[in-house]
């Protein structure tokens, strides 16, 4: 058998990183059922040629695919008519409603920043994210809205993705992430149903600690003391800003990898965006998308290849030798990606 998996590397760097991601997975040999790769076309620089950014065949080809590697778009800060983000409709598309992202400390950095190691389960379908503004004039000056969403169903299955993401863990804590002190209807709907969440799978959960923390002291708590978050859960507005704001404390968004997941497919992501600062220069660092790929992999059933991913990148960045700019080596991308594959 094979595994079909479809690479959407996009713009920018997202172009630089997802061959690396391809590359790795080649070099597990046959650890993994035969992996049968489909490239496919997507982003803002795809819209302003042809003008569409997410193309029919793309999606087609996806929902026939077992899984897939997602790169990286650019989205303009304003609005520009007929554009909206592929990533965004791919996950609504596929019903990708979770986006995972481990962010954890491999070597000790020279600051001595405080060694972190959390996973941040973010809602990836609703909340502002639904994309409901308008504007209106008024007599003073023009007044903008947005709607944002937060039902009881997807609070749940967010809830109860953390919930079994921590059971797996050592710590198996759980911190929901909310301001329901102001937001008391939207915040505490999200806030009310992860809490039920064990009370609905009786048992199952027991061994699992809740705690909760409002967004704002939960952002200076993780800078500050990192180590006592094990699984944050949180609607996806926040989930976006704490999972940046956790990958400074590892010190590059170049590390930190995602997936976007839901009952029938994954698609693996690094957080890190299309970097147009850097793109084109081969100096990305390719190993959040390789860590993507690891945790598609795992998510997938396949624990050990992804755990030999993971433990070629973890020695390369030990090491210290290879690694790129944005850690403060020198090297390129493909010489980071060849040191990787020489452990693999
Ligand atoms: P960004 O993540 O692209 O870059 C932020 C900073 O981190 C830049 O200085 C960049 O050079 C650096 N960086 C990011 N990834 C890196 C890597 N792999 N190796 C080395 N350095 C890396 O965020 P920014 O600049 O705010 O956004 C740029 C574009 O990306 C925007 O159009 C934005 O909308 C889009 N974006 C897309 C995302 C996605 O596809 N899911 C997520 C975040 C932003
Ligand atoms: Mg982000």
């Amino acid at each position: 058998s094979s595994l079909k998996i479809g690479l959407v590397p996009a713009d920018g760097i997202g172009r630089e990183v997802i061959p690396a991601a391809r590359q790795a997975i080649e070099a597990l040999g046959s650890d993994v059922p035969k992996p049968e790769f489909v490239e496919l076309l997507a982003g803002f620089e795809l819209f302003t040629r042809t003008g569409t950014a997410l193309p029919e065949e793309t999606v087609q080809a996806l929902k026939e695919s077992d899984c897939a590697l997602f790169g990286a778009v650019s989205s303009p800060s304003r609005r520009v008519t007929g554009y909206s983000s592929p990533i965004v409709g791919l996950r609504k598309i596929l019903d990708l409603y979770a986006n995972v992202r481990p962010v954890i400390s491999v070597a000790p950095t020279p600051e001595e920043k405080p060694s972190v190691d959390l996973i941040v389960v973010r809602e990836n379908t609703e909340c502002l994210y639904v994309k409901q503004e308008e504007m209106t004039p008024t007599e003073n000056g023009r007044e903008a809205r947005a709607t944002r969403l937060i039902t009881e169903r997807a609070s749940r299955r967010i809830g109860e993705m953390a919930f079994e993401l921590a059971k797996a863990r050592q710590r198996k804590h759980v911190t929901i992430i909310h301001k329901s002190n102001v937001l008391s209807i939207t915040d505490g709907l999200f806030r009310e149903t992860v809490r039920s969440v064990p009370r609905l799978h009786e048992g199952k959960y027991d061994d699992v600690e809740i705690a909760e923390q409002l967004v704002d002291s939960a952002v200076y708590r993780l800078f500050r003391e990192p180590h006592i978050y094990d699984v944050m859960v949180a609607p996806n507005l926040y989930g976006d800003i704490i999972s940046d704001a956790a990958a400074a404390l590892v010190g590059s968004l170049g590390l930190v990898p995602s997936v976007n997941a839901g009952d029938n497919f994954v698609m693996g992501e690094p957080v890190h965006g299309s970097a147009p600062d850097i793109a084109g220069q081969g100096i990305a660092n390719p190993i959040a998308s390789i860590r993507s790929a690891a945790l598609m992999l795992r998510h997938l059933g396949y624990g050990a290849p992804a755990d030999r991913l993971d433990k070629a990148v973890d020695e390369v960045i030990r090491e210290g030798q290879v690694l790129t700019p944005d850690l403060g080596g020198k090297s390129k991308t493909q010489e980071v990606v060849d040191a990787i594959l020489k452990r693999i």
